[in-house]
């Protein structure tokens, strides 16, 4: 089934020049780009964004990373993207994610205490809705 979802290159993969090569990544699997917006988070955004989060140890931590320079913001399409994009990102800890994923081939484990690992994806079709009205109000 078509459908969408919300990709983040996170302000680690912008700011190391690796927008680029995530972006191809997603074409290269035969996804379709439906809309980019380079911006920096909000606080208001974030809440909204990670509302699953907040109160856990990481997450003043992960809004200060994530406030700390652009990420970029992309509407995806394509057959089962929601699960196929979190294939290509691989699992959460870069260091561990296996080669040949964004995550496992891009990233790893920074001196800091939040995980920064490059990407984004939303995990469901309800949460890609919610989060494309988050980061892209006008669509
Ligand atoms: P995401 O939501 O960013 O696509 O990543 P995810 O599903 O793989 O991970 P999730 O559990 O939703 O966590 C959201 C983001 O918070 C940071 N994090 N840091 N213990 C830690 O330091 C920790 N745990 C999570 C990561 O940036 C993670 O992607
Ligand atoms: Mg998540």
């Amino acid at each position: 089934m078509t459908e969408r979802t919300l990709i983040l290159v996170k302000p680690d993969g912008v700011k190391r020049g690796l927008a680029g090569e995530i972006l191809r990544r997603i074409e290269a699997k035969g996804y379709t780009l439906v809309a980019v917006h380079l911006r920096t988070a909000t606080e208001d955004v974030l809440a909204r964004h990670y509302a699953e989060h907040v109160g856990k140890p990481f997450y003043e931590p992960l809004v200060e990373f994530m406030m700390s320079g652009p990420s970029l913001a992309v509407i995806a399409e394509g057959d089962r993207v929601i699960e196929g994009f979190r294939a290509l990102a691989g699992p959460t800890d870069p260091t561990t994610a296996p080669p040949g994923t964004i995550r496992g081939d891009l990233g790893r484990q920074w001196p800091t205490t939040v995980l920064q690992n490059l990407v984004h994806g939303s995990d469901s079709s309800a949460s890609a809705e919610f989060e494309i009205g988050v980061w892209f109000p006008s669509l």
